[in-house]
Protein backbone atom coordinates (compact mmCIF):
# COMPACT_ATOMS: atom_id res chain seq x y z
CA UNK A 1 0.00 0.00 0.00
CA UNK A 2 1.61 3.50 -0.68
CA UNK A 3 2.07 5.58 2.21
CA UNK A 4 2.96 8.34 1.02
CA UNK A 5 3.40 10.39 -2.12
CA UNK A 6 3.25 14.21 -3.51
CA UNK A 7 -0.02 14.64 -3.77
CA UNK A 8 -0.40 13.27 -0.40
CA UNK A 9 1.88 15.50 1.19
CA UNK A 10 0.16 18.34 -0.88
CA UNK A 11 -3.70 17.06 0.78
CA UNK A 12 -2.33 16.88 4.20
CA UNK A 13 -0.76 20.55 3.49
CA UNK A 14 -4.03 21.96 2.77
CA UNK A 15 -6.62 22.88 5.42
CA UNK A 16 -8.95 25.81 6.18
CA UNK A 17 -6.99 29.17 6.65
CA UNK A 18 -9.59 31.52 8.80
CA UNK A 19 -6.64 33.85 8.95
CA UNK A 20 -4.90 36.30 6.27
CA UNK A 21 -1.84 38.26 5.77
CA UNK A 22 -2.68 41.34 3.82
CA UNK A 23 0.09 40.27 1.41
CA UNK A 24 -2.15 40.78 -2.31
CA UNK A 25 -1.96 37.60 -4.16
CA UNK A 26 -0.75 37.36 -7.93
CA UNK A 27 -3.03 37.15 -10.58
CA UNK A 28 -0.76 34.30 -12.14
CA UNK A 29 -0.99 32.35 -9.02
CA UNK A 30 -5.07 32.97 -9.38
CA UNK A 31 -5.10 31.95 -13.16
CA UNK A 32 -2.88 28.86 -12.36
CA UNK A 33 -5.83 27.86 -9.82
CA UNK A 34 -8.66 28.67 -12.04
CA UNK A 35 -6.73 26.79 -15.24
CA UNK A 36 -6.64 23.39 -12.38
CA UNK A 37 -10.67 23.82 -12.01
CA UNK A 38 -10.82 24.50 -15.91
CA UNK A 39 -9.27 21.33 -16.40
CA UNK A 40 -11.91 19.46 -13.60
CA UNK A 41 -14.50 16.45 -15.12
CA UNK A 42 -18.06 17.08 -15.09
CA UNK A 43 -21.29 15.17 -15.89
CA UNK A 44 -21.48 14.80 -19.48
CA UNK A 45 -18.86 17.29 -19.62
CA UNK A 46 -21.37 19.97 -19.36
CA UNK A 47 -18.34 22.51 -17.47
CA UNK A 48 -21.09 24.48 -15.79
CA UNK A 49 -18.96 25.84 -13.10
CA UNK A 50 -18.60 29.95 -13.44
CA UNK A 51 -16.05 31.27 -11.32
CA UNK A 52 -16.43 35.38 -10.33
CA UNK A 53 -13.17 36.22 -8.82
CA UNK A 54 -13.11 39.55 -6.42
CA UNK A 55 -9.60 40.87 -6.14
CA UNK A 56 -10.13 44.88 -6.28
CA UNK A 57 -10.54 45.27 -2.53
CA UNK A 58 -13.45 47.60 -2.75
CA UNK A 59 -15.36 44.72 -5.13
CA UNK A 60 -14.69 42.48 -2.52
CA UNK A 61 -16.13 44.34 0.58
CA UNK A 62 -19.09 44.92 -1.99
CA UNK A 63 -19.84 41.34 -1.78
CA UNK A 64 -18.38 40.98 1.89
CA UNK A 65 -21.13 43.65 2.83
CA UNK A 66 -24.42 41.62 0.45
CA UNK A 67 -23.82 38.54 1.36
CA UNK A 68 -22.17 38.34 4.85
CA UNK A 69 -25.33 39.56 6.90
CA UNK A 70 -27.73 38.87 9.87
CA UNK A 71 -27.60 34.84 10.22
CA UNK A 72 -24.63 35.50 7.71
CA UNK A 73 -22.28 37.80 9.93
CA UNK A 74 -20.34 35.63 12.09
CA UNK A 75 -18.14 34.23 8.83
CA UNK A 76 -17.47 37.50 7.85
CA UNK A 77 -13.86 37.34 9.05
CA UNK A 78 -12.85 35.52 6.50
CA UNK A 79 -13.66 38.32 4.27
CA UNK A 80 -10.61 39.60 5.58
CA UNK A 81 -8.97 37.31 3.18
CA UNK A 82 -6.96 39.38 -0.07
CA UNK A 83 -9.12 37.47 -2.38
CA UNK A 84 -13.26 35.98 -2.34
CA UNK A 85 -13.96 33.67 -5.63
CA UNK A 86 -17.56 32.92 -5.84
CA UNK A 87 -18.35 29.75 -7.48
CA UNK A 88 -21.58 29.78 -9.57
CA UNK A 89 -23.43 26.99 -11.39
CA UNK A 90 -24.63 27.75 -14.76
CA UNK A 91 -28.37 26.13 -14.38
CA UNK A 92 -29.77 26.39 -17.81
CA UNK A 93 -27.31 23.44 -18.76
CA UNK A 94 -30.48 20.96 -19.60
CA UNK A 95 -28.96 17.76 -19.89
CA UNK A 96 -27.21 18.09 -16.61
CA UNK A 97 -30.10 19.26 -14.72
CA UNK A 98 -32.34 16.15 -16.24
CA UNK A 99 -29.97 13.72 -15.15
CA UNK A 100 -29.41 15.23 -12.16
CA UNK A 101 -32.98 14.40 -11.38
CA UNK A 102 -33.27 10.90 -13.02
CA UNK A 103 -30.80 9.89 -11.19
CA UNK A 104 -31.15 11.99 -8.14
CA UNK A 105 -27.83 13.15 -7.20
CA UNK A 106 -27.70 16.75 -7.68
CA UNK A 107 -24.54 16.35 -10.25
CA UNK A 108 -24.00 19.56 -10.96
CA UNK A 109 -23.23 20.24 -7.30
CA UNK A 110 -20.65 17.51 -7.39
CA UNK A 111 -19.21 19.04 -10.52
CA UNK A 112 -18.91 22.80 -8.84
CA UNK A 113 -17.36 20.79 -5.63
CA UNK A 114 -15.03 18.56 -7.45
CA UNK A 115 -13.60 22.38 -9.98
CA UNK A 116 -13.58 24.01 -6.87
CA UNK A 117 -11.30 21.28 -4.99
CA UNK A 118 -8.81 21.70 -7.86
CA UNK A 119 -8.58 25.42 -7.62
CA UNK A 120 -7.65 24.69 -3.54
CA UNK A 121 -5.19 22.05 -3.86
CA UNK A 122 -3.28 24.22 -6.71
CA UNK A 123 -3.57 27.04 -4.59
CA UNK A 124 -2.20 25.02 -1.71
CA UNK A 125 0.67 23.72 -4.22
CA UNK A 126 1.38 27.62 -5.05
CA UNK A 127 1.90 28.63 -1.06
CA UNK A 128 -2.00 29.69 -0.28
CA UNK A 129 -4.56 29.61 2.10
CA UNK A 130 -7.57 28.93 1.37
CA UNK A 131 -11.18 27.87 2.86
CA UNK A 132 -14.94 27.29 1.68
CA UNK A 133 -17.31 29.07 2.79
CA UNK A 134 -20.73 27.33 2.69
CA UNK A 135 -22.14 29.87 5.08
CA UNK A 136 -23.30 33.32 3.07
CA UNK A 137 -26.31 34.89 1.88
CA UNK A 138 -26.18 32.93 -2.03
CA UNK A 139 -29.05 34.68 -2.94
CA UNK A 140 -27.80 38.29 -2.10
CA UNK A 141 -24.81 36.99 -3.87
CA UNK A 142 -26.96 36.48 -7.19
CA UNK A 143 -28.46 39.83 -6.77
CA UNK A 144 -25.53 41.32 -6.14
CA UNK A 145 -24.18 40.13 -9.57
CA UNK A 146 -27.58 41.13 -11.13
CA UNK A 147 -27.69 37.38 -12.27
CA UNK A 148 -31.09 35.54 -12.01
CA UNK A 149 -32.24 32.43 -9.62
CA UNK A 150 -33.11 30.55 -12.60
CA UNK A 151 -30.25 31.17 -14.87
CA UNK A 152 -27.45 30.43 -11.98
CA UNK A 153 -26.81 29.12 -8.56
CA UNK A 154 -24.52 30.57 -5.86
CA UNK A 155 -22.97 27.37 -4.55
CA UNK A 156 -19.70 28.54 -2.14
CA UNK A 157 -17.56 31.12 -1.97
CA UNK A 158 -13.52 30.50 -1.68
CA UNK A 159 -11.38 32.88 0.56
CA UNK A 160 -7.77 33.12 -0.92
CA UNK A 161 -4.77 34.60 0.32
CA UNK A 162 -1.16 33.88 2.13
CA UNK A 163 -2.07 32.38 5.78
CA UNK A 164 -1.19 34.95 8.21
CA UNK A 165 2.59 34.82 9.30
CA UNK A 166 2.11 33.37 13.20
CA UNK A 167 -1.10 30.58 11.53
CA UNK A 168 0.10 27.05 12.66
CA UNK A 169 -1.95 24.35 10.78
CA UNK A 170 -4.92 22.66 12.74
CA UNK A 171 -4.53 19.04 14.03
CA UNK A 172 -6.27 16.79 10.52
CA UNK A 173 -9.40 15.34 12.55
CA UNK A 174 -10.37 12.73 10.18
CA UNK A 175 -11.86 9.46 10.71
CA UNK A 176 -9.81 6.47 9.84
CA UNK A 177 -9.54 4.63 6.30
CA UNK A 178 -11.11 1.65 8.37
CA UNK A 179 -14.88 3.72 9.04
CA UNK A 180 -15.13 5.02 5.69
CA UNK A 181 -14.07 2.23 3.37
CA UNK A 182 -15.65 -0.93 3.57
CA UNK A 183 -13.79 -3.75 0.74
CA UNK A 184 -16.00 -6.23 -1.11
CA UNK A 185 -19.03 -5.55 1.85
CA UNK A 186 -21.39 -3.03 2.78
CA UNK A 187 -20.74 -0.56 5.24
CA UNK A 188 -22.27 -1.29 8.44
CA UNK A 189 -26.22 0.53 9.43
CA UNK A 190 -25.92 2.49 12.14
CA UNK A 191 -27.95 1.28 14.91
C1 LIG B 1 -18.53 22.96 1.25
C2 LIG B 1 -17.81 23.54 2.46
C3 LIG B 1 -18.35 24.62 3.11
C4 LIG B 1 -17.66 25.19 4.21
N1 LIG B 1 -18.18 26.30 4.81
C5 LIG B 1 -17.49 26.90 5.79
C6 LIG B 1 -17.98 28.11 6.36
O1 LIG B 1 -19.01 28.63 5.98
N2 LIG B 1 -17.25 28.68 7.37
C7 LIG B 1 -16.08 28.13 7.81
O2 LIG B 1 -15.45 28.69 8.72
N3 LIG B 1 -15.58 26.97 7.28
C8 LIG B 1 -16.26 26.36 6.28
N4 LIG B 1 -15.77 25.20 5.70
C9 LIG B 1 -14.50 24.64 6.19
C10 LIG B 1 -14.73 23.36 6.99
O3 LIG B 1 -15.21 23.68 8.26
C11 LIG B 1 -13.40 22.57 7.06
O4 LIG B 1 -13.05 22.17 5.77
C12 LIG B 1 -13.49 21.34 7.95
O5 LIG B 1 -13.73 21.69 9.29
C13 LIG B 1 -12.19 20.51 7.91
O6 LIG B 1 -11.10 21.31 8.28
P1 LIG B 1 -9.87 21.54 7.30
O7 LIG B 1 -10.42 22.16 6.02
O8 LIG B 1 -8.96 22.50 8.02
O9 LIG B 1 -9.22 20.24 7.02
C14 LIG B 1 -16.44 24.62 4.64
C15 LIG B 1 -15.91 23.53 3.96
C16 LIG B 1 -16.57 23.00 2.87
C17 LIG B 1 -15.94 21.85 2.12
Amino acid sequence: MPVDSRFLELCRRRYSVKRFSSRPVERQKLRLCLEAARLAPSAENAQPWRFVVFDDPDEKDAVANAVFRGVYSHTRPLARAPVLVALLLKQSIVVNQLGGKVQGTPFQVVDAGIAGEHFVLAATEQGLGTCWIGWFDSRALLRHLKLSRRAFRAVCLIAVGYPAGDLKPRERNRRPLEDIVCWNRPPETPP
